[in-house]
């Protein structure tokens, strides 16, 4: 790459925090949705959300440069393929991803990114004096848009999930964790002989019998907590971005649950991001950046597979295989208890 080449490739990460303001003012304000399949008038978008026409055309512009819209004759747009996944009205749409990611609640821990990597706290619970899930308990708005994003994060990598391994060999999934249901849904769907426990909080589960209405019959949902107890009943655990939210110590105490609750035949299915020994510089910065709002947001951590061996270890599992869907960040690492 040119010496030009490299100050714009900066320029862009600079400009990051501007590109997630504009993703965030589009969402909020459903540009995506407004404009759908049509060719949508700037000027008649601004009358629409009875806002200026210059400075919403301004908007507009800097989401066509960004490539989520394209700008087909002056003040006239559509949408690309890239700014179709910020529709809401579509069940893979990072719309809600988009929201909780951008919102205040996601975002202000970033803000004293320093502190956290100086000291190794989580800075989310300097700011908020509580841990992030508990805040989300008291904000059932914010608990709403984390749902919704989570399940429309999930929904875009369920399918690929759903066959990165043998989840027919299995009669019982509890999906530890669950959240919504999506790639609990997704699993039962797949495999008509197989039957699911959806465990997750009160406020997880909320909304989750509408996403598993049409394996219903063969699911149950259970409200708990996953530091207290894990359902037994499974031959199958599966954490999906589970392990990723909590340190060693409090993901431990999950893994010793799960292994409580687990027979000797069953398995452990950690579906996590797992880390390269070193970056690669072919990969994705995603997981990275994940990495750091684990670290500000939740006190959680990506981790490698030899992480994810040693907390396996220590709580009574080992490795057995690890299942990698192609084309994405993910992977499956399955466990079988350790027996003596
Ligand atoms: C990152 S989300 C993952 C949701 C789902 N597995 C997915 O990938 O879409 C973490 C989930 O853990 C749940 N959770 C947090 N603390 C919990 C607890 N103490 N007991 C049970 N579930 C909990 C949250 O409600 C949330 O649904």
């Amino acid at each position: 790459m040119s010496e030009q080449g490299d100050r714009r490739a900066v320029g862009t990460l600079i400009w990051g925090f501007a590109a997630s303001h504009v993703v965030h003012v589009g969402t909020r304000w459903k540009i995506f949705d407004r404009i759908g399949d049509t060719e949508r008038d700037g000027a008649e978008l601004a009358r629409e959300l009875d806002l200026p026409v210059p400075s919403l055309t301004r908007l507009l512009r800097a989401a066509a440069a960004l490539g989520l819209l394209a700008e087909v004759a002056p003040g006239r747009f559509r949408l690309t393929r890239r700014g179709a996944l910020l529709r809401a009205d579509r069940s893979d749409s990072l719309y809600a991803f988009a929201r909780m990611l951008t919102s205040s609640l996601n975002t202000a821990a970033w803000g004293r990114l320093d502190e956290s990597v100086r000291t190794g706290d989580t800075a989310f619970e300097d700011i908020f004096g509580t841990d992030f899930f508990s805040q989300l308990g008291t904000d059932p708005e914010l608990a709403a848009l984390f749902r919704s994003g989570m399940a429309s994060a999930t929904a875009g990598v369920a399918p690929e999930l759903a066959t990165a391994c043998d989840f027919g060999r299995f009669d019982t999934i509890v999906d530890v964790g669950g959240g919504s249901g999506t790639l609990l849904a997704t699993i039962l769907a797949a495999h008509p002989g197989v039957r699911g426990v959806l465990f997750d909080t009160a406020e997880g589960v909320a909304g989750a019998a509408d996403v598993l209405g049409p394996v219903a019959d063969r699911c149950t949902i259970v409200e708990g907590d996953f530091f207290h107890k894990v359902p037994t009943g499974g031959d199958a655990y599966l954490l999906k971005t589970i392990v990723h939210d909590w340190d060693d110590a409090p993901a431990t105490v999950i893994l010793t649950n799960c292994r409580q609750a687990i027979p000797d035949h069953g398995r452990l299915l950690i579906a996590d991001r797992v880390l390269p020994e070193a970056v690669d510089p072919a990969g994705s910065p995603l997981p990275y950046l994940m990495d750091l709002h684990m670290l500000v947001n939740l006190g959680g951590r990506e981790r490698t597979l030899a992480d994810l061996e040693q907390l396996c270890a220590r709580t009574g599992f080992r490795v057995v295989d690890v299942h990698t869907p192609p084309g994405l960040d993910f992977a499956i690492v399955e466990a079988a208890p350790a027996l003596s």
